[in-house]
């Protein structure tokens, strides 16, 4: 039930530090030490690549995924949209294994993957919110969301809970490779809860910026450069599926090769900026914007804001500001979407689960 609120998605936005702390518990052993079911471990171990299969939100989170498992357990990654994939496999390496990740655990497309899959006797393990799905029940291994039931067609909370399984099972794979993680994952994602308490308690704020750059544009743009041109791609999906605001993901170098001709004077332009590598050139893509007229959003962490941004978060480890980042872009999107009269919980064309390919 949505309670006093008015739309679950705002329900949900709400919910997710509760979710992250609850991740952490379901995943914590009796010592407190992250663990992931060791079959799953053993699989991944013996296997030489991994193939990310999702669909939409859910693809989005495989993009953060896969970094966090390239970064910390240092196994090559593959990140592929599940309806191209059936039709295109890729050549597959020696000993793939397989990652569906799908909130609902329903979507079609990425099951007519799996159905290839285990046809070609690949194991397959499936990140889910839904215990007993059609993925969870045809892969060997299923590792769950315990985010609740997502009710607003908006994914919000399953997308940050995706991105907390992932990076737990990137951390356990790393310490079973031996590689020594230079953080405590437990601790670092109960500064991404406490961050996302903060960011949740800056509704008006953010209520604020959707006035004032998303009344009345027909477009907008975001831009980021590595996790987050990810973020940026989920920006872009939530605006565009509830305020229906032409909105599309930009890597911030490629701007410049074909996109900035669409930016025209008072053209919003949301650029994220988290990760110290390359904000300067994050910002040098903001300038480039500027010069033809975009009206410029800057969403920094503390530690890389200047006086210009528009919205800083709270600091977290770098490999995992996607789960505090997106929250400003759920919240403006929501706000957007409310203030143009949008039914926020269920956009025109939209289903929750999509069962057809
Ligand atoms: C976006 C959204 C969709 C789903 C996609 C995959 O807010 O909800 O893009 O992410 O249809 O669904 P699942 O994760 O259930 O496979």
């Amino acid at each position: 039930e949505k309670g006093t609120y008015p739309h679950y998605m705002l329900k949900e936005i709400d919910e997710q530090p509760l979710v992250i702390r609850k991740l952490i518990q379901k995943y914590q052993n009796e010592n407190g030490e992250l663990t992931i079911d060791v079959d799953i471990i053993n699989a991944v171990n013996q296997s030489d690549r991994i193939y990310i299969v999702a669909a939409g939100t859910s693809y989005h989170a495989g993009l953060v995924g896969a970094q966090m498992i390239e970064k910390l357990a240092k196994v090559p990654v593959e990140v592929h949209v599940a309806s191209e994939f059936n039709y295109n496999m890729p050549i597959l390496s020696e000993k793939p294994l397989f990652i569906f990740i799908s909130q609902s655990g329903e979507t079609a497309d990425s099951r007519a993957v799996l159905v290839q899959v285990k046809e070609l006797g690949y194991p397959a393990l499936t990140v889910t919110n839904v215990q007993g799905s059609t993925l969870s029940r045809e892969a060997d291994f299923t590792l769950l969301l315990h985010a609740g039931p997502e009710i607003a067609v908006a994914s919000t909370k399953a997308y940050t809970a995706q991105l907390g399984v992932l990076s737990i099972f990137a951390a356990v794979l790393a310490e079973s490779k031996g590689h020594n993680l230079e953080f405590d994952l437990v601790q670092d994602l109960g500064i991404v809860a406490n961050a996302m308490e903060v960011l949740c308690d800056a509704k008006e704020e953010l209520e604020d910026i959707a006035r004032k750059f998303l009344a009345t544009t027909r477009n907008c743009f975001f831009i980021g450069r590595t996790m987050d041109y990810y973020v940026g791609l989920e920006g872009a999906l939530k605006l565009k599926e509830i305020s229906y605001i032409q909105a599309e993901g930009f890597a911030g170098g490629e701007l410049k090769h074909g996109t900035i001709a669409l930016i025209e004077n008072g053209t919003p332009v949301i650029a994220i900026s988290t990760q110290e590598q390359v904000d300067l050139s994050i910002r040098g893509n903001v300038k480039e914007v500027v010069a033809r007229g975009a009206n410029p959003c800057i969403i920094s962490m503390k530690g890389l804001e200047t006086e210009e941004d528009s919205f800083v978060v709270p600091p977290v480890n770098e490999l995992l500001s996607p789960l505090v980042s997106v929250i400003p872009l759920q919240l403006i999107s929501y706000y957007a979407a409310l203030h143009r009269d949008c039914d926020v919980d269920k956009p025109r064309n939209l289903a929750k689960s999509v069962t057809v390919e």
